[in-house]
């Protein structure tokens, strides 16, 4: 298929860009750089660089491309950032997500799947938390991904444009090629591993005084190439609607850091530190309709060997891409 990936200089968008040239799809990415890498792009890839509201740019990168299916990663991902400036995150999340949907529209996208997030469920009452469970985010980034989320409906029912919005728990892990580089980084593994390479002396626990059993918070990771696979498969035909994508298992801030050491071999310290505005408690999916519905079934749902590709990328590339 030919297909646009919005977001494929970024983390999630660069592994789904080489799997999918190595499923022999013509992949073109559409990337600012204002987060993501040059260098992360696949060779194998086209690459388009706009700016993420420039309505013309966008129409007439589309009209070139003809896509068949756009996949819309690009955003910002930062729940503390959202808590400062909320605006940034319903333009850029909401408003510049729009100009790609109605690019896709206007020029015949049969499908749209969009990267979504578990913080649109807010404080679930109960977890695992099912695609059925209540929304009501605590923070603007959630709020302006489900805002999205609603768009796409209406899109679906008076366009008919087909659509699949993941909601992606806590991501993690690499390829051989492709991982996880943010600046600043915020992430709890990648940070903890910064520790195990000595780049910093201590990593910082965000609350220990959560309602959980060893007091910080729960979150429920997942593979990138598990994340990236359940796109490859909602690629076909007939597939539309929302979905859970994570491992139905839950890892407490201490747990992260716990098999961090286990799998690197080194002392990790930790410093608490008070809690961080918006996080959830526990956030732990169920990820049974994309089981049933798409016939998902992760590779890697144990976090050691979540880390250990994780490990083995920082290893590699200890100061991340070099642009
Ligand atoms: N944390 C620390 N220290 C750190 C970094 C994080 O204690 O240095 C804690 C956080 O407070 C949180 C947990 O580790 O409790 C996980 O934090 P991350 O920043 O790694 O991830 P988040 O859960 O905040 O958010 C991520 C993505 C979002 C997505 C969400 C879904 O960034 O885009 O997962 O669960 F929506």
């Amino acid at each position: 298929m030919r297909i646009l990936v919005t977001g494929g200089a970024g983390y999630i968008g660069s592994v789904c860009t080489e799997l999918l040239c190595d499923r022999g799809h013509e992949v073109t990415v559409y990337d600012s750089l204002a987060r993501g890498h040059r260098s992360a792009v696949d060779p194998r890839a086209g690459f388009i660089h706009g700016q993420p509201f420039e309505p013309g740019h966008i129409a007439a990168a589309f009209q070139r491309v003809q896509p068949e299916a756009v996949l819309h990663f690009a955003g910002d991902i930062l729940v503390g950032e959202s808590m400062q400036h909320p605006g940034r995150y319903f333009r850029n999340n909401v408003a510049c997500s729009l100009e790609f949907l109605e690019a896709a529209r206007a020029c015949g996208v049969r499908k749209f799947i969009f990267s979504s997030t578990a913080a649109t469920y807010g404080l679930p009452e109960q977890v695992p938390i099912t695609e059925e469970t209540p929304q009501r985010p605590v923070n603007p980034y959630g709020e302006a991904k489900l805002m999205f989320e609603r768009i796409l409906l209406w899109y679906h029912r008076i366009h008919g444009l087909e659509f699949v919005a993941f909601r992606y728990f806590n991501a993690a892990g690499a390829t051989e090629q492709h991982g996880e580089d943010h600046r600043p980084e915020t992430h709890l593994i990648p940070n903890v591993l910064k520790v195990a390479l000595g780049q910093q002396p201590h990593v910082e626990i965000y609350g220990t005084d959560y309602p959980t059993p060893d007091g910080t918070c729960i979150r429920d990771y997942i593979h990138v190439v598990d994340l990236v696979e359940a796109h490859l498969l909602a690629l076909q035909p007939g597939i539309c609607g929302f979905y859970n994508l994570g491992n139905g298992d839950g890892y407490s801030v201490r747990e992260v850091i716990a098999t961090c050491e286990r799998v690197t071999g080194r002392r990790i310290p930790a410093l608490a530190r008070p809690r961080r505005p918006g996080d959830p408690p526990r956030l732990v999916a169920s990820a049974q309709k994309a089981m049933r519905e798409l016939g998902w079934k992760p590779r890697f749902p144990k976090l050691e060997d979540i880390v250990a590709t994780a490990w083995a990328w920082h290893q590699k590339h200890p100061e991340g891409y070099p642009d």
